[in-house]
């Protein structure tokens, strides 16, 4: 098998294709599509989304240092890609989608209220990095559906039915292929 050179670029897929909400200072939010996103520190737990200057989202990030990632779901695939190629400057894409903000808990920037997960973000410092800045961010506060806890107070995501973003799809989850250490565990 021989293989292809591509140009550089980024290929790290999947990705998870997240909701993002921000605010103004007067607390007008907007809510759009990152994924550019990423976890990068369990301790403190730290989170990374990379924004283009141009974006309407980006005024605000920089206005208020606060962001909501919000997890997405089969059901919110098409608000996922809708609030990606509208923008708050034009349109209210809540609004537009009939789709409900609820305040942050620790943050002034809304939740929504359809997603499974809500990861509220402090930013800690806005790297320039060429087409996007960084927005290195610390968790500050965590919300998931109660719908999807389990009588011994587990979380499970999976019921919520979480969606992946690769080379411009987004896709379903696909079956379980074995759980964290699964390699070395002794069968039973
Ligand atoms: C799947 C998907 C992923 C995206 N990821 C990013 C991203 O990581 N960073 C970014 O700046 N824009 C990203 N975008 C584009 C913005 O979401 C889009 O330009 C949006 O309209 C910006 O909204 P706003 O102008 O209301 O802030 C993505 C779009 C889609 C559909």
């Amino acid at each position: 098998m021989a293989k292809i050179d591509f140009k550089p670029g980024n290929m790290l897929y999947p990705l998870p294709a997240v909701l993002v909400t921000v605010a103004d200072k007067q607390g007008k939010p907007n809510i759009f599509t990152v994924a550019w996103a990423g976890t990068v520190c369990t301790n403190p737990p730290m989170v990374s989304i990379s924004v283009r200057k141009e974006r309407f989202s980006h005024a605000m990030l920089l206005e208020t240092g606060e962001f909501v990632i919000n997890l997405t779901t089969e059901k919110l695939a098409y608000a996922t890609d809708y609030c990606g190629v509208r923008s708050g400057r034009d349109v209210n894409k809540c609004k537009e989608l009939g789709l409900h903000l609820i305040p942050g808990k620790e943050v002034k920037v809304p939740r929504l209220s359809e997603s499974p997960v809500n990861i509220e973000c402090r930013v800690t410092e806005v790297k320039e990095l060429g087409s996007h800045d960084m927005f290195l961010a610390e968790v500050v506060a965590v919300s998931v559906d109660d719908a999807y806890m389990d009588e011994k107070n587990s979380f499970h995501l999976e019921q919520a039915d979480p969606i992946v973003y690769s080379h411009g799809t987004y896709y379903a989850m696909g079956k379980e292929l074995g759980r964290f250490g699964y390699s070395v565990r002794k069968k039973s």
